[in-house]
Formats: structure tokens, C-alpha cells, sequence
């Protein structure tokens, strides 16, 4: 059964923000892949990418995947560029439904401006940057997606019915 939901789309998509609402309003399980591979290194994102480079990294999330087909009903908030490698694509649409989270470069700018967890933007914290990141990556996300779900000013509740009801009508 591909009954596990893969969220993926750009850093600042929402990703996050609508995995914790499907676990409070539907109590489904979640999977946050940045936290579980900080958890398993034991040191933050930034420091994995400083100290083993983006394609250690890349290896890890590709093992979590891999790891993650076991169990069943999950959550996955995927990091940003989970979707850009062709295995880890496969991965997931073996065991579930992949919902690409849209933002705008605005929405996405206004959310990231003031974290500091992301290495691919701390030095390039401006919406030039975002724009052409996201143009790049923006075809890649749209092949890995079985749904695109836009979340500019749209609630969180309102995106997860949406995801909830497009996965039962699949059931
Ligand atoms: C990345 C996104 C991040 C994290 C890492 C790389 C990317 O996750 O996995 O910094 O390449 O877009 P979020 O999308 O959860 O910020």
C-alpha cells in the first residue's frame, strides 16, 4: 500500500508547519527528515554540511528513505532537496503519495529570513537568490509530485483537508 505522505517543496514551503497539523488533527505519524538525521549524527545540518560535505548528506537522506519503506501511514516532511535525486524519488513512490508544497519566492523569503538552520541560505538570504533556486529546482519537484499544493495565504487546516481528501479518494 502507498498509503505513507511525502511532503516535499522548497525550504520555507511549509513542509513542516503541515506535518505537525496531519499529527494533531488526524494523529498520523511523522517523520522530520532534517531532525531524524541531526538526531542520528548527533550535530546540527549546517555542521554536516561544514564538516562531511552536502553529499554525505545527500547519502544519508537517501538511506532514510530507504529505512522509512518499512513501516507504513507515515508523514514525511522530506528537506528541501530530498526530491532532486532520482533514487530517493522511487523511494518514495513506492511507499506513499508525494504532495509538492508550493510557495512563492515572497512567502518563502518572509519565512526563512530569520532562521539560521539552513546552509544553502545563510549566505544568500535574499529573494534573487530564492527566485533562481527555486526556478532551477521547480521542474524536478514538479516529476517527483503526484499532487502540487499551493500554500500561499492558505491555512494549515485548510492544506491538510485538502491532502487528507485527495489520499482518500486514491484509497
Ligand atoms: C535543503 C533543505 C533543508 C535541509 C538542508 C538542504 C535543500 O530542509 O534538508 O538544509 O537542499 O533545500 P528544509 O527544506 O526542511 O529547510
Amino acid at each position: 500500500m502507498r498509503d505513507t505522505i511525502f511532503l516535499i517543496g522548497f525550504m520555507g514551503a511549509g513542509k513542516s508547519t503541515i506535518a505537525e497539523c496531519l499529527k494533531q488533527q488526524y494523529g498520523r505519524r511523522v517523520v522530520e527528515m532534517d531532525q531524524r538525521i541531526e538526531e542520528q549524527e548527533q550535530i546540527p545540518i549546517s555542521r554536516i554540511f561544514e564538516e562531511k560535505g552536502e553529499e554525505y548528506f545527500r547519502e544519508l537522506e537517501t538511506e532514510l528513505l530507504r529505512e522509512l519503506q518499512k513501516d507504513r501511514n507515515l508523514v514525511v516532511s522530506c528537506g528541501g532537496g530530498t526530491p532532486l535525486r532520482p533514487c530517493n524519488v522511487e523511494l518514495m513512490r513506492e511507499s506513499g503519495r508525494v504532495f509538492f508544497l508550493t510557495a512563492s519566492p515572497e512567502t518563502v523569503y518572509e519565512r526563512v529570513k530569520d532562521s539560521h538552520n539552513r546552509p544553502l541560505l545563510e549566505k544568500n538570504k535574499n529573494l534573487p537568490f530564492i527566485r533562481s533556486l527555486m526556478e532551477e529546482r521547480q521542474e524536478r519537484y514538479e516529476a517527483a509530485a503526484d499532487y502540487l499544493v499551493s500554500t500561499d495565504s492558505r491555512k494549515a487546516e485548510e492544506i491538510c483537508r485538502e491532502i487528507v481528501g485527495k489520499m482518500a479518494e486514491i484509497e
